[in-house]
């Protein structure tokens, strides 16, 4: 099977404006890719498309929120009329919240929902048609090691993220015979802005991480990724660790996760 090379491919990317999104736009623009990058911060959009001179219409923003329907719209439209096609969408926008379960609205749950799994689902479902007549197409999803073994406190976004890599391993067999790839990246702890967007973090909690990885180092590993056709992939040795743990012994791992997460 041909590497995929991102040399002229048409993107649409999500969550662009800041962390791992920001570099993997860097990433695909430097690889001769056209990009149309999303986020609600026009003006990080802005900095970023300037920060490439823009050549060629390389970076083209469309501020927006991903729950919004006409956003969506606008962002598959954006990408048919002014780059001719769509041949990859990576879905990367999301945010969380920390904070049990038992404490929180319900309206806390519908928006994780919303931003992190409809966002993606209903964003892939109107590019579908574009895709399929894409070159080599594909669909790219940044979920998390979260989406492997759920932890205590984050109930809502394991729950999102659970839901994307359910919906994507179906996705990956029907797309098949259409030539389509499903590619899920699962990031660890990366160094972002992540954490300071959370919805809601509990009072007295935080995030407690075996280390942490740079959004840079995360970005070159999507790619990567979607470059050799790889299908699910968690990134971090932390990560690969604690799915292993949970899947052999999950008592042991509730126990552990109770006393330390
Ligand atoms: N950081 C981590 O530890 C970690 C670990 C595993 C997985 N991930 C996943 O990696 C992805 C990228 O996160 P990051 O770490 O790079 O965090 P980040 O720096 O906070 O970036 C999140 C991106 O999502 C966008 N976004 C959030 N809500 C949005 C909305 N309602 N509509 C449109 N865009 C929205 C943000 O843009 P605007 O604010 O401009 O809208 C931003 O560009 C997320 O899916 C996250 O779940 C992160």
């Amino acid at each position: 099977m041909a590497k995929r090379s991102f040399a002229g491919k048409r993107v649409i990317l999500t969550g662009a404006s800041s962390g791992i999104g920001w570099y993997l736009a860097s990433d695909l623009v430097r690889a001769g890719a056209y990009v149309v990058i999303a986020g609600r911060r026009s003006e990080r959009l802005q900095q970023l498309r300037l920060s490439f001179g823009n050549p060629q219409k390389r970076l083209i923003a469309v501020t927006g929120d991903i729950t919004d329907a006409e956003h969506r719209q606008t962002l598959v439209t954006t990408a048919v009329e002014q780059l001719g096609g769509i041949d990859l969408v990576i879905n990367n926008a999301g945010m969380g919240a920390i904070g049990n379960f038992a404490d929180a609205s319900a309206e806390r749950l519908r928006r994780i929902m919303e931003v992190d799994f409809f966002g993606a689902t209903e964003l892939t479902r109107l590019a579908l048609p574009h895709l399929k007549r894409g070159n080599q197409p594909a669909i790219g999803i940044v979920s998390s090691v979260l989406a492997h073994r759920a932890v205590p406190g984050k109930s809502e976004y394991c729950a999102a993220k659970f839901a994307l890599r359910g919906w994507a391993e179906s996705l990956r067999v029907e797309l098949k015979p259409a030539g389509i790839d499903v590619c899920n990246v699962a990031p660890s702890t990366t160094r972002s802005e992540f954490f300071d967007s959370l919805l809601e973090t509990a009072r007295g909690t935080q995030s407690r991480s075996a280390g942490s990885q740079s959004p840079e180092y995360v970005a070159r590993n999507i790619l990567k990724a979607l470059r050799q056709r790889k299908r699910d992939l968690i990134l971090s040795p932390g990560g690969k660790s604690l799915v292993w743990l949970g899947k052999f012994a999950p008592r042991f791992t509730d126990q552990l996760l109770l006393k330390y997460a």
